[in-house]
């Protein structure tokens, strides 16, 4: 048997026993430390599943923002040169030049707390304890006009918070709304009973007109 040819069979096997019974199958590696996992399994749901227990107060998180934050995303989160922003843009999404920042676009604080928490700061991920993580969120939620500049974050207050653009999202319905394009037969023909124009390009003004716009040779 080929070299490739056995090693395809022995994946073969290894796909379709259970994990436990393929690590008896190959000697090869180890069942992961359940220290190991919870090192990795730091993901925290909107719902708070997986918050660590902790709390945190806008005013320590001003000042840690200060410090570990405010030199990329600017004192007031506005962003400092071309570091992204965290705050502002409420309001802008519909505008031409919209900002999407945790108050004006994310749907909820557990994206925050999980994105501080897992990627910030920048160059020194992870080295924030939980309080940390939970002073700098309400911080931002401050900034985002969500919560009062007294208010204390913690693991049993945190599903209460509810972002602004918490309603912007939908699930996605393409299984049901675009049934018809996926069978066997697509429709090709008359498909819609009733077809309405919603817009037209020249409305949007995409195309520059011949009197407008810079003249290219
Ligand atoms: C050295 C610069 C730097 C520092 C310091 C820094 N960040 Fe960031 N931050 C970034 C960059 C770069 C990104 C974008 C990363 C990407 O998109 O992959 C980012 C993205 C973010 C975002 C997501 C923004 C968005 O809308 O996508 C948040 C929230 C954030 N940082 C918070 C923080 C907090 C809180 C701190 C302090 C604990 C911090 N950052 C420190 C550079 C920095």
């Amino acid at each position: 048997m080929s070299r490739s040819r056995s090693f395809a069979l022995a994946f073969a096997t290894l796909l379709a026993a259970s994990a436990p019974a393929a690590a008896q199958l190959l000697p090869l590696g180890r069942a992961a430390m359940p220290a190991e996992i919870a090192a990795w399994d730091i993901d925290v749901r909107p719902d708070g599943q997986g918050l660590p227990a902790g709390k945190g107060s806008v005013k320590d998180g001003e000042r840690l923002f200060l410090e570990q934050c405010a030199a990329c995303h600017g004192e007031f989160g506005e962003g400092a040169g071309r570091w992204p922003p965290v705050a502002g843009g409420r309001g802008s999404l519909k505008s031409e030049n919209p900002e999407k920042t945790p108050g004006s676009y994310w749907p909820f604080a557990s994206t925050i707390f999980d994105y501080v928490r897992r990627a910030m700061p920048f160059g020194n991920a992870q080295s924030l304890g939980p309080d940390d993580v939970y002073a700098i969120t309400a911080f931002l939620l401050f900034m985002t006009d969500v919560v009062g500049e007294d208010f204390v974050l913690s693991n049993a207050n945190f599903a209460s918070v509810k972002l602004p653009n918490a309603d912007g999202f939908r699930d996605d319905d393409r299984e049901t709304a675009e049934k018809q394009f996926w069978g066997r037969e697509p429709c090709m023909k008359d498909c819609k009973t009733e077809v309405k124009v919603l817009g037209h390009a020249r409305a949007l003004d995409v195309t520059p007109g011949e009197k407008k716009g810079p003249k290219v040779d």
